[in-house]
């Protein structure tokens, strides 16, 4: 019983994207849309764009890798890997992370799903974990290629990232307290069949479904806790493009007679407005860009996390960054000024040649080759006899 005392959270987080980028003016411009509707009206500036050898594991285990030399390995059991960008219908996405990093061989790898959401079902599995063995850590690995149709909606929100962190007792970056809100709601606001590449997507149904999510979600919490909003200092919503976190926060605050506005997300949507959706990764990123670039010293104060994924599973829960978490930050190369480097470091697009990328990506399980493009430390080298092969390619990735 005496376990959930211990305090268990996130120990350190690292960030990956991709080599290449779009900046949204390009496509504004090519499709004839006022590029104010996805500067201020999504709230997006840029997206990231993977390469032809990128894709969900290349990304998560160039974050991995940044995150693993603050960290070390000891004690380490399992590896959880969020996506809904994945590679195979069997093997865990994990499963390449666990060679390429030359993880021990004793350790469990299992990949999650439950669209954007994933990334907080893995999290919150393994802070179960670790609270049931305070000596164990567990690596949670959220990945994702945002990718839509082209001229839909949603392509001026498309994105790729990563995130790695590691879960463990006593964690030196943030304590996340043990209730939760939760909620689940069947709705087809966004899914993407096994045959499709790009998700079919009722986008103002899908803000919608996600704004009662939200508050679903938060009732629960707040009916489990007794915590009211004014008790937190600052909010994380996940966020597929900029506005939706701040419409999400209006909600939110209108329906618990909170008058804060938008001070209480703004440091959180930094690194998401130039990175783009990264589904699984987007609330960790935001949660990154917050405790990076909030002015104030948020050290115990407690954070409002609210985690998101269509079809619909939704989750709001509580954390509160630990004395030093900026310097740890610095050690993973999540601090501002490495992820500005890191987003500095991309090779923009034109329209043209973002378009050729995007018609580029394979489903079929032929054997290729990808060319090398990537400066990251691993890329998708192409498929041999169907399987997909992943190798090193001797760099330490932009911004490490
Ligand atoms: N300058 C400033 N703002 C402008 C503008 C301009 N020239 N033109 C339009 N806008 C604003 C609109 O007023 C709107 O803002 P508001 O919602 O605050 O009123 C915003 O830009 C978006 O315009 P809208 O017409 O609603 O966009 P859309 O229908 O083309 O696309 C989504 C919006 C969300 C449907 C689309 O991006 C999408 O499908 N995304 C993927 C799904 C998704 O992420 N869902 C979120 C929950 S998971």
């Amino acid at each position: 019983m005496s376990n959930t005392q211990i305090p268990v959270g996130i120990d350190a987080i690292a960030i990956a994207t991709t080599h290449f980028e779009l900046p949204l003016v390009e496509l504004a411009q090519a499709t004839d849309v006022p590029v104010g509707k996805y500067h201020v009206g999504l709230g997006q500036v840029h997206m990231s764009v993977p390469a032809p050898d990128e894709d969900a594991v290349s990304l998560g285990a160039d974050a991995l890798s940044k995150l693993l030399p603050a960290t070390g390995t000891e004690g380490v059991r399992s590896l959880f890997f969020a996506t809904e960008s994945s590679v195979d219908q069997s093997k865990s996405a994990g499963v390449y992370l666990h060679s390429l990093l030359d993880l021990p061989q004793n350790i469990r790898t299992v990949e999650f799903k439950e669209a954007c959401y994933g990334g907080t079902a893995a999290l919150q599995a393994a802070l179960a974990l670790v609270a049931r063995n305070p000596e164990e850590r567990v690596i949670v690995v959220a990945a994702d290629v945002a990718r839509y149709a082209v001229d839909s909606s949603g392509e001026p929100t498309q994105g790729a990232g990563a995130v790695a962190m590691m879960v463990s007792a006593n964690p030196r970056l943030l304590e996340i307290e043990p209730t939760s809100g939760v909620y689940t709601r069947d709705i087809n606001d966004f899914w993407r069949p096994n045959d499709s590449t790009t998700p079919y997507v009722l986008g103002h149904l899908s803000m919608d479904a996600y704004m009662d999510a939200l508050v679903g979600a938060w009732d629960d919490y707040a009916a489990r806790t007794g915590t009211a909003t004014t008790d937190l200092a600052r909010f994380v919503h996940h966020q597929p493009f900029g506005k939706m976190a701040r419409k999400a926060h209006r909600r939110l605050m209108e329906h618990a007679g909170d008058t804060r506005g938008d001070e209480v997300i703004e440091a959180g949507l930094l690194y998401g407005r130039d990175i783009g959706n990264t589904y699984t990764a987007a609330l960790y990123i935001g949660l990154s860009s917050l405790l990076a670039n909030e002015e104030e010293d948020l050290t115990g104060q407690r954070l409002g996390l609210f985690s998101y994924g269509s079809g619909a599973v939704a989750e709001f829960f509580v954390g509160s960054p630990v004395a030093g978490y900026r310097d740890r930050l610095r050690e993973t190369g999540a601090d501002r000024l490495a992820v500005e480097a890191m987003l500095g470091a991309r090779v923009s697009l034109s329209f043209p040649l973002y378009r050729a990328l995007h018609a580029a990506v394979r489903k079929d399980s032929e054997d290729y080759e990808t060319p090398a493009e990537t400066k990251g430390p691993f890329r998708f080298a192409g498929v041999k006899d169907r399987v997909r092969i992943y190798t090193p390619t001797g760099q330490a990735g932009a911004g490490a």
